[in-house]
């Protein structure tokens, strides 16, 4: 399913010193982090704290203030989020993005309009994997329910064969077994060998996916470690993933 990359590589996507800005709203100071391939990496922290001015700058859909972001040994700071595509650097967006008037078909093409379409073969992996967008593939993606759509946005993206997979929130607004079933689907992506950076504010069920984390807060990493670690930690659990005890 994905593309691999060259093993004992080195990191396949690494961050130095980013900072994103807002005219005077600094929402990212100082991130670094690397991701090894075939990893899940995750970003966690509480609402603005920064995860979709990362992601969205590793994507190119906002323009650093300053700081690299390398990825498979090229320097990809300043490369537009289309090229990255054609690259094997593909998001998730916040908040899914699907054209409800468009055909679930037809938003699949989307994805992979960068990559020179979806090809017949990614259709039929994607209407295997997720059954449901198979069985509604000529119905508008709007008729979908909120979980479906994720799944949509997700699907949307593995059409583009990423290497490289950034998802931002994607258990975000949905029903606690719906988020279940997201995790399920990032848990199968990452067995497909599908490096994966996962943004949440869900970070105790993140972490419980992830290999590595890193908790945000106000634009910079104040924790890191293996994801087993911090969810170990009780400073850590107390701080930061409270809210989430019970999930
Ligand atoms: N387009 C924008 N213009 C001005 N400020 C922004 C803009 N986007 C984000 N910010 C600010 O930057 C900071 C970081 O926002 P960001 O969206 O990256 O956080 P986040 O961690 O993704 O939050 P959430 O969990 O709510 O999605 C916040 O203070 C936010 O208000
Ligand atoms: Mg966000």
């Amino acid at each position: 399913m994905s593309r691999t990359s060259p093993k004992g590589s080195g990191p396949v996507l690494v961050v130095e010193d980013l900072h994103v800005a807002y005219g005077r709203v600094e929402a990212v100071r100082g991130v670094s982090f690397s991701v090894d391939p075939g990893s899940l990496v995750t970003l966690v922290g509480a609402n603005g704290a920064g995860k979709s001015s990362i992601i969205n700058a590793i994507s190119g859909l906002i323009r650093p203030k300053s700081g690299r972001v390398t990825f498979d040994g090229q320097d990809i700071t300043r490369t537009p989020s289309h090229r990255l595509v054609g690259q094997g650097l593909v998001q998730v967006p916040e908040g899914r993005q699907i054209l409800g008037t468009l055909t679930i078909e037809e938003n699949l093409h989307l994805g992979g309009w960068h990559v020179g379409g979806a090809s017949a073969a990614a259709l039929a992996e994607t209407y295997e994997r997720f059954p449901v967008l198979g069985d509604r593939r000529h119905l508008p993606a709007g008729s979908l329910s909120g979980g479906e759509q994720q799944m949509l946005a997700i699907a949307r993206a593995l059409v583009a064969r990423p290497k490289v997979l950034l998802m931002d929130e994607p258990s975000m607004g949905l029903a606690p077994k719906v988020v279940d079933e997201v995790f399920r689907v990032v848990d199968e992506i990452r067995t497909t060998g599908t490096t994966i950076v996962l943004v949440e504010q869900n970070a105790r069920r993140a972490l419980r996916a992830a290999d590595h984390g890193y908790v945000l807060q106000t634009g910079e990493v104040v924790h890191s470690g293996p994801a087993e670690e911090l969810l170990a930690d009780p400073k850590i659990v107390e701080a930061y993933l409270g809210v989430e005890a019970t999930q």
